[in-house]
Order: C-alpha cells, then structure tokens, then sequence
C-alpha cells in the first residue's frame, strides 16, 4: 500500500513518523489524536512522603501540564497579557547578566545558561535568595529527567537521596515565592502540595532546556552573521524574527508526540487507538514544498510557517514565555554586541532535547 507523501511507518520504534508540513498542520490539528498516552496510575502514597523518581513522574502525568482542569488555568497564566508584566525584570536581567561579561569566555556558560535559569525562577515568582539553590535543584532535576528519558529506571540511592532532597528544598521555596498568576493556581483550595511540586518540576524541565537551546541558537545567529546584526540596528529585521529564523533552522524540540484516541483516517492510512505518531520538527520546518529555500537564513519569513513550538492542541504552553526571555536577551545583545567564534557551535541530543555548547566570545568596543 503507498503511503501519503510525507509518512513513514518505522517497524523499529513502532511509530509513525511525518516528515512533510502539509501532513503535519493534518495530525497536529486532528481531533483524534491526543497529547498523552493514558499512563498515570493512583497516586495512593502518604501526602507527606517526599516522593521518589518514579512517584515524581507518575504525578507528572496525573496532574502535570495536561491535566483536564489545570490546563486552561496554567494556558492563562501562559498567555500574553500576565507575562507581559514580566518583559522589563527580563530586559532588566538580561542587561545586567550582559555587563558582567569580562573580556572572553563562552556565551553559553556565562550568559545564556545563568539567564534563562534566573528569568525562568522570575518568571515563577521564586524570591531571588532561592536563585543559587534552586540552580542546583535543577541541575539534579534534569538528571533525573535525562536518565528517565533515556529508559533509565532506577537511578541508585544516592542520585534518589539528592532527588529527594531537591524536592523538599523546591516544596520550601514555592512557599516563599511571590503571588505571580502561576502561584495563585499552585495555591488555589484543592492544591496538592507534593503534585504541585512536581508540576513545577515538569515546567522547569520543559521550559528551561529548551529556551536555553533556542536562545544560544538565536545568539549564534545574532552574532555570527554580520549581516543580521546590521538589518537589526537598520530597523529591517527584529530580534524576535531573528529568533523564530534561528530555532526554524535549529529547532530545540526535535518531535512532537501524538497518540490516535480513536480510529482515525485523517491521515489517509488507516489507524487504530493508540497508534503512536512523531512529527519531525526540523524536517517539517525545512520542508522545501512549504518552505522557500529552507536553507538561507531569512528573518522575513513569518513564524506561522515554523512547527518549533508545535500547533494546535499540541502546541507548546510556554512559547509566549520563551519568546519574551529569547527576545529580551537578545536586545540586551543587540544593544552592545560581542565578537563570536561562530564556527565553533555544536548541537547535540542530549536524549531529552537539543543541547547548544561552543560559542566563545571576546569583548569589543562599539558596532563593527
Ligand atoms: C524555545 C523554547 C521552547 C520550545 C522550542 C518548546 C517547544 C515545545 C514543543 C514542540 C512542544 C510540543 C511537544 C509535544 O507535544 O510532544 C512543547 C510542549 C510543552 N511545552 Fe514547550 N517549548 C519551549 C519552552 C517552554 C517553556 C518556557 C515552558 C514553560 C512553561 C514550556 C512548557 C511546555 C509544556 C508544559 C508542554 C507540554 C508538555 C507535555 O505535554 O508533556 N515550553 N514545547
């Protein structure tokens, strides 16, 4: 049986997998295939116990991001109008992070990491003497998240004491962190302390990684291209279109994941419930039936074309939060620009997401 342009079946992994953007705008908008596979069970644990890896996971797909009630409330929190408050303390960050930069180092270290880690700990009100733990909290956090991803069960007792540890140190702080919208739906009647603890989790490691990504891409593309940074200053291009181009073209998310609710023909092949079905984002955004020669580097292009943040109901929760803290940054940039070594970058799967390392820089004074 031929199959639609742009779907294969891989026998392997036992997935589908569209490779064509026309197919892609079809599954991500198809009311037959949901967000999740049906895989949390009752958490029947103690309310106090401090919860293992596994327990961590498992609440993360009970009461995580696509949970039926909390969903709408944390896509509000998300949206536009509350986070708008927040562009000037990122611009503020930003500035900041970029006038402590000495005359060399590497970009990614010493500016891209550290601030998208503190704007992200803003941007959840977290108050500003829990930044430096709440880094190491992270860093065991996303340990734990790689391995799972990776298939890793069982993480030793040691990685478990330091998880569990994080927990109780996240739980603390939340306690302590501002009213922003995101805290008034961890604290509204009903809230579970220990699940809502692992939301946060789920949105540290679905949110951080990945503006880091997106961000040193865009820095790359910032700063490695002369021509770009002189459309920025004229006016022609904007450091947002910048962004958008750069993460098309290296996109922090490689797959988007669906799974059929129902029999479904959508796709022009038959599929049962249950049928697991990928997205390849960075194939999709290049696709050169949709896509005017994907290989040149056009901040023109509008970002409707790009799949980076997904689409429909598969759509990424935090990309309005992501675009104002890659945005902020890279003005901060703009303003007073750094020489890169722009040959230097690397992209690598770090079985999560993609991961950016190499972009060493030195100071110069003044525009070139
Ligand atoms: C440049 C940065 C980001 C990119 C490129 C990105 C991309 C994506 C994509 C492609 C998806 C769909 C994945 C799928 O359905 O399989 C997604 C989902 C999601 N994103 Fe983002 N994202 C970014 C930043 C963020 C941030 C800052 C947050 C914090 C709130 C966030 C939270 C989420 C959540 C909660 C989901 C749903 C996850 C799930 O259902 O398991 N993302 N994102």
């Amino acid at each position: 049986m031929a199959l639609p342009d742009g779907l294969e079946w891989d026998g392997e992994t036992r997935q589908w997998l569209v490779r064509k953007r026309a197919l892609a705008e079809v599954v991500l908008r198809d009311p037959h295939v949901g967000t999740l596979p049906a895989n949390g069970v009752a958490d029947t644990a103690h309310p106090d116990e401090v919860p293992s890896v596994s327990r961590f996971f498992n609440l993360w797909y009970l009461r995580g991001a696509n949970h039926p009630e909390l969903a709408p409330e944390l896509r509000r929190v998300y949206n536009a109008g509350p986070l708008a408050d927040f562009r000037p303390v990122l611009a503020e960050l930003a500035a900041e992070r970029r006038a402590r930069l000495t005359g060399s180092g590497d970009l990614v270290e010493d500016f891209v990491a550290p601030y998208c880690l503190d704007g992200t700990f803003a941007l959840m009100g977290f108050a500003e003497q829990d930044w430096a733990s709440l880094t190491k909290v992270y860093h065991v956090l996303m340990f734990a998240v790689r391995s799972r991803f990776r298939g890793e069960r069982e993480l030793g007792e040691r990685a478990e004491q330091a998880f569990a540890s994080s927990l109780v140190f996240l739980r603390s702080a939340l306690g302590r962190a501002r009213d922003v919208p995101l805290m008034k739906v961890l604290r509204a009647p009903g809230a579970l302390p220990w699940a809502d603890v692992a939301l946060v989790g789920q949105l540290l490691a679905a949110g951080v990684p990945q503006v880091r990504t997106g961000l040193a891409v865009a820095c790359h593309a910032l700063l490695g291209r002369p021509e770009v940074l002189e459309m920025v200053g004229r006016g022609e291009a904007t450091v947002e279109q910048v962004a958008e181009e750069a993460m098309r073209i290296h996109p922090p998310f490689l797959t988007i994941y669906g799974w059929t609710t129902e029999t479904c023909d959508c796709l022009g092949v038959r599929l049962e419930p249950g049928a697991a079905i990928v997205v390849d984002v960075r194939a999709v955004n290049n696709d050169p039936a949709d896509v005017d020669g994907p290989e040149s580097f056009c901040p023109a292009r509008g970002r409707t074309t790009t799949f980076t943040f997904g689409k429909g109901a598969h759509y990424c929760l935090g990309a309005t939060s992501a675009r104002y803290q890659i945005a902020e940054a890279l003005g901060a940039l703009a303003a007073d620009p750094l020489r890169i070594d722009a040959a230097a970058m690397r992209v690598t799967d770090d079985g999560f997401s993609q991961t950016v390392s190499g972009l060493p820089y030195t100071q110069h004074h003044g525009r070139t």
